[in-house]
């Protein structure tokens, strides 16, 4: 049974996705830990399936380093197998991608490399493209510029705003997270290689 901690800062409806997948009998990963880098409200979604959560705040920290230091230790109590980050609107520091990664991957709200960063959805509708999508990739030290494990397109469609838009694309990257953990728990798809 492969074991997944998700990282989140925000309502987690992916999350919710994958811990709802994750409950089905036969699935063959299990989520093992939440955590956040804020109190995000996603984390109530854990703590129904009675999952443990955790808080790191960089507030609480003197710099960056010093957060991501506190972040791996939290992260490493639970040994996860594989570490999703599901809306976690923060970059790690390099050393935590260097000690988690490839078992590191992110999902995320664009056709990448189109349209990476914090606004993906906002960007695209931006640039006037008639097609978006969705992305999970492996994390390395860029913004979202590890190697594209699985990716979708989405069409924009004539008066789309940027949540409209985005409500379209997270079933899409549910359903592309929900598989690829699959994947890497029946052994199809192997991080390493990518
Ligand atoms: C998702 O669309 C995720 O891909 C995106 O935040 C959303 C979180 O939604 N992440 C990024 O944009 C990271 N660059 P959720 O909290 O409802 O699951």
């Amino acid at each position: 049974m492969l074991s997944v901690l998700v990282l989140i800062s925000g309502t987690g409806s992916n999350l919710l996705a994958l811990l709802a997948a994750a409950h089905e009998p036969g699935f063959p990963a299990r989520v093992v830990a939440v955590g956040a880098d804020r109190d995000a409200a996603g984390l109530a979604h854990a703590e129904r399936f009675g999952i443990p959560t955790f808080v790191v705040a960089p507030g609480d920290f003197a710099d960056r380093e010093a957060w991501g230091a506190a972040l791996l230790h939290r992260i490493r109590q639970h040994a996860p197998d594989l570490v999703v980050l599901s809306g976690l609107m923060r970059l790690l520091p390099a050393g935590v991608v260097r000690a988690l990664a490839p078992h590191l991957v992110n999902t995320h709200p664009a056709y990448l490399p189109e349209f990476p960063g914090a606004h993906a959805v906002r960007d695209a509708l931006a640039a006037g493209a008639a097609e978006t999508g969705a992305s999970v990739i492996v994390v390395d030290e860029g913004v979202d510029s590890g190697p594209i494990i699985v990716r979708e397109r989405v069409p924009i469609l004539p008066g789309d705003d940027e949540p409209a838009l985005h409500e379209r694309i997270k079933p899409v990257e549910r359903r592309l997270l929900i598989g690829v953990v699959r994947d890497v728990a029946e052994g199809r798809l192997n991080l390493k290689e990518l």
